[in-house]
């Protein structure tokens, strides 16, 4: 694990450094942060390691990482979504970086254990987490030393999930060379800070099974990431990612969204935009109640299956769309998932029938059934916005990556005991003011008389913790 860095071509760093230095313009929160913590470095040589798709604007997260003190160590957390340029400026810089766009699952899993791996018995001590990849790495190698020490021998491989067998395989392998490694690195790992609904959710599960291993802060739930990143970044980065792939007018076209949640609304309103005409599936009352006060057809998924030309799965769910649906669909139906996991698409059923493949072009595939029916599917039914486009754009990132900075300083000061946090509703304003100046906005002062009477202190918090924005 001594290698400094493993990416596609470090000559790409200059185009890198270039589209960093844009951004970084563009990304008023995270430069804030630089400047009130530079100085005081409250990541002082605390190592760090991201895993985390590594795109420009990550880029610009690890460097404030590292300008608070952090010793930083990244894996993208998809085989699509990191950006060859922003990968290059990283390790050009010296910071080790193990990511490159169209990884295999082997080597995504391969990359995700060097970033965890400082050397000899050395890891961790902050993570950032981006579907609870790494996290979820560390408690399996975990729980084969809990085995291992307990039997003198490794348990059969019981996965028959194609990825959970390559971990486990990995895991084996490391196991050999590093027997104790994940009981010497635990104890020393104040947190984790995670970024999304489907990694708040694994951490969810493990806290109610009594089997996390450290604190983790659910960055998420921040209304300044899941009501801005996921509604507001998903309501262009969707569009940017079918429209990148496959160049198809929108307008007129059928759209089904899967979900009606924070990121199923910003892809709604974005097709809407468009002059699509927009179908909701969904399984809550509420969205579902949601969608039709928003003018959209509420429908089961069976039922839209010869209308819809563009499906889109925003769930966080598995097998939303079955390899039953694709069959039925329209002759030339576009098929993307912008959820985390790719479970959202029965794409193992799809590879495994007697659907013929052909690629397009790189993330764009034709699947051609014995009928002559063709369905196109984006990014191999991983989140199209990254593994089709760049992702969301820097300045929703910037929102989503300050929640990020202020958890990685807060797990840093406070080293809480393991359980699930989230950020305090001061800490969340004081994110949404950062990017007020950017775009403009001229904030309303209370006055005492309407504080009092509003009953909230004059400088907030102005909301109380569970109101819903
Ligand atoms: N691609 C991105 O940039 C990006 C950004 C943020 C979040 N995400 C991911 O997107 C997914 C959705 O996130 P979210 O914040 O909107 O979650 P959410 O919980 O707010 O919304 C998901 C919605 O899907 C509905 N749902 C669940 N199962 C369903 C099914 N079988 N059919 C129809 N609807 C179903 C739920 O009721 C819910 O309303 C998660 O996996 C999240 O991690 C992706």
């Amino acid at each position: 694990m001594s290698k400094k860095y493993k990416i596609k071509d470090i000559k790409l760093a200059p185009f890198g450094r270039k589209k960093i230095s844009i951004s970084e313009k563009e990304m008023p929160g995270l430069m804030e942060l630089r400047k009130k913590y530079a100085k005081t470095k409250p990541l002082k040589g605390l190592r760090i390691t991201g895993s985390l798709h590594m795109t420009v604007e990550t880029a610009i997260l690890i460097e404030t990482l590292k300008m608070l003190g952090g010793d930083v160590r990244w894996a993208s957390c998809n085989i699509f979504s990191t950006q060859d340029e922003a990968a290059a400026a990283i390790a050009k810089t010296n910071t080790p970086v193990f990511a490159w766009k169209g990884e295999t699952l082997e080597e995504y899993w391969q990359c995700t254990l060097a970033a965890l791996h400082f050397g000899k018995n050395l890891g961790p001590q902050l993570i950032v987490d981006d579907g609870g990849d790494a996290t979820l790495l560390i408690h399996k190698g975990y729980e084969l030393e809990e085995y291992y020490n307990q039997h003198k021998k490794l348990p059969k491989i019981t996965a028959t999930v194609e990825e959970e067998i390559i971990i486990e395989k990995l895991l084996r392998k490391f196991h050999k060379k590093n027997p104790n490694y994940w009981h010497t690195i635990v104890p020393k790992i104040i947190g984790v800070s995670e970024e999304t609904t489907t990694g708040v959710l694994r951490l969810e599960q493990m806290e109610t099974k009594d089997k996390l291993l450290f604190a983790a802060f659910n960055v998420n739930d921040s209304a300044t990431k899941s009501k801005f990143d996921n509604l507001y970044g998903c309501r262009e980065s969707l569009a940017d990612g079918i429209k990148r792939s496959t160049e198809i007018m929108l307008a007129g076209k059928t759209v089904v969204v899967c979900g009606y949640g924070d990121v199923g609304k910003g892809c709604a309103q974005s097709m809407k935009s468009y002059g699509c005409k927009v179908i909701i599936t969904e399984i809550d009352p509420i969205c579902a109640l949601q969608a039709s006060m928003e003018g959209f057809p509420v429908k089961k998924i069976e039922d839209t299956l010869s209308e819809g030309n563009i499906f889109v799965t925003a769930t966080g769910n598995r097998d939303v769309i079955t390899l039953k649906h694709m069959k039925k669909m329209n002759d030339q139906a576009i098929v993307c998932n912008i959820g985390h996991f790719d479970n959202e698409i029965e794409m193992d059923a799809l590879n495994k029938s007697n659907a013929k493949k052909e690629e397009i072009k790189p993330q764009y595939d034709c699947y051609t059934f014995p009928n002559g029916k063709q369905i196109f599917v984006l990014s191999e039914g991983r989140l199209v916005n990254l593994g089709s486009a760049t992702g969301h754009a820097s300045f929703v990132m910037s929102t989503s990556f300050s929640n990020q900075v202020l958890a990685q300083i807060f797990l840093a000061k406070n080293r809480p005991e393991i359980g699930l946090y989230k950020m305090p509703k001061y800490l969340d304003e004081e994110v949404a003011n950062l990017h007020l100046k950017h775009l403009n906005a001229d904030l309303t002062k209370l006055t005492k008389k309407q504080a009092d009477y509003i009953d909230v202190d004059i400088n907030g918090p102005f909301k109380k913790d569970d109101y819903r924005y």
